[in-house]
């Protein structure tokens, strides 16, 4: 791929391809369903609002009435800014063998974009058998529905996850590391990657697996320690800092991992080619870190140690460096700047929030 691989070179590349995004009205879809629309991508979002969306939203009876209007706000926006933009918005089971490949077929896809899961290892353990199904039945169709159609469909992106590398062994892990998957969760992500790789071995499809992790940004309802952190300080409960916060994650803002995923199109070689990146910030940084910037946007939050959870993985830096070098990718933005923008955000959705619900 010519260096550098500039917007304008992106909008050239890929400007008329059709993208279908499947499990695409989630956090990350929708996000990479309205930053394609920006290089002149058609884009079909095929999901079926069964999970982190509008179904457990509007049902869960655990959810306390004012973070379940919080977050159906943040889930109306993701689909206001999509038909905004011009996204196509289909309802359809992804594990359905003929749901699938109906609005698939209508659309006409010249690259898959594959998201559905139970996105949280947590919630994946609770219920394995659908853990299974969300990500390996729905995969199976889409790779099916692919093989079908070689000529038109030179690309299925694969959304994996960081957490394929089980502990890691050291301060940082490259693609070339040995996954060590622990867990339904991860183990079925690395099924799928192994399943990805093996259609384009023997059926020629073009594959790229993506391997983000720990993402945060506008309209995530997924909760986990970037969301809880900000809703905590704001509802006066304390953020707990296990064994003093010194957990490192590779905190990822989700403007960086779109960028990444575009690139990925766009330096796509074709049919029959495997490519697998770490999409990531790529500095893994601590939990207390992280505290201290919600700190720093509410002075009123409690910190509280904790001791440390044995159990918990260790994690740390995903390099970037085959990114960079094969995508021209460049992450823009550090946890100071990107969770920052996030926390302020949040705040102002909070308020906005309390504001609509007082005047009803
Ligand atoms: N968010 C992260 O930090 C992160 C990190 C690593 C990997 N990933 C992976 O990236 C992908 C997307 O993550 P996300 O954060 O956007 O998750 P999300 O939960 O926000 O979105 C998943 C979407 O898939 C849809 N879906 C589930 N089952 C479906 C089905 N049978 N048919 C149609 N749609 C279905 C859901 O309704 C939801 O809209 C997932 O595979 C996740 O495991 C996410």
């Amino acid at each position: 791929m010519p260096r550098p691989l500039t917007p304008d070179k992106i909008k050239k590349i890929l400007s008329g391809e059709r993208v279908a995004l499947v499990g695409g009205a989630g956090f990350i879809g929708h996000n990479l369903a309205i930053g394609l629309r920006k290089f002149g991508v058609e884009v079909l979002v095929a999901d079926n609002l069964m999970q982190n969306n509008m179904v457990d939203n509007l049902s869960q009876k655990e959810i306390d009435p004012f973070r379940r209007e919080l977050n159906y706000g943040f889930l109306t926006q993701r689909f206001e800014l999509m038909r905004d933009a011009g996204v196509l918005l289909r309802n359809a089971d992804a594990r359905s063998m003929t749901d699938l490949p109906e609005v698939l077929h209508e659309f006409e896809p010249t690259k898959i974009v594959h998201l559905s899961a139970i996105s949280s290892a947590v919630e994946a353990k609770k219920v394995p058998g659908l853990c299974f199904d969300l990500q390996l039945i729905t995969l199976r169709n889409v790779l099916e529905y692919t093989r079908l159609f070689p000529e038109r469909i030179d690309q299925v992106v694969f959304l994996s996850s960081s957490t394929v590398y089980g502990d890691f062994n050291g301060p940082t892990v490259d693609e070339s590391v040995r996954p060590r998957p622990y867990g339904i969760y991860a183990n079925a992500k690395f099924m799928g990657e192994r399943l990805v790789r093996t259609y384009s071995d023997q059926y020629g499809l073009g594959v790229t697996v993506i391997r983000p992790s720990a993402l945060y940004g506008e309209r995530c309802v997924s909760r986990r320690v970037s969301q809880a952190f900000i809703e905590n300080a704001l509802m006066g409960k304390p953020l707990l800092l296990e064994g003093g916060g010194d957990g490192r994650l590779d905190f990822t803002y989700i403007d960086d991992l779109v960028d990444g995923i575009i690139r990925s199109m766009a330096a796509h070689e074709g049919p029959g080619t495997t490519e697998t990146f770490n999409i990531t910030y790529g500095n893994a940084r601590t939990i207390a870190e992280l505290a201290a910037i919600v700190k720093s946007v509410v002075p009123d939050a409690i910190l509280e140690e904790r001791q440390r959870d044995k159990i918990k993985p260790i994690r740390g830096t995903l390099s970037t460096k085959r990114a960079e070098e094969i995508l021209d990718f460049k992450p823009q933005w550090p946890l100071e700047t990107g969770y920052k923008r996030y926390c302020e955000w949040y705040v102002d959705q909070w308020e906005r929030t309390q504001r609509r619900l007082e005047a009803n």
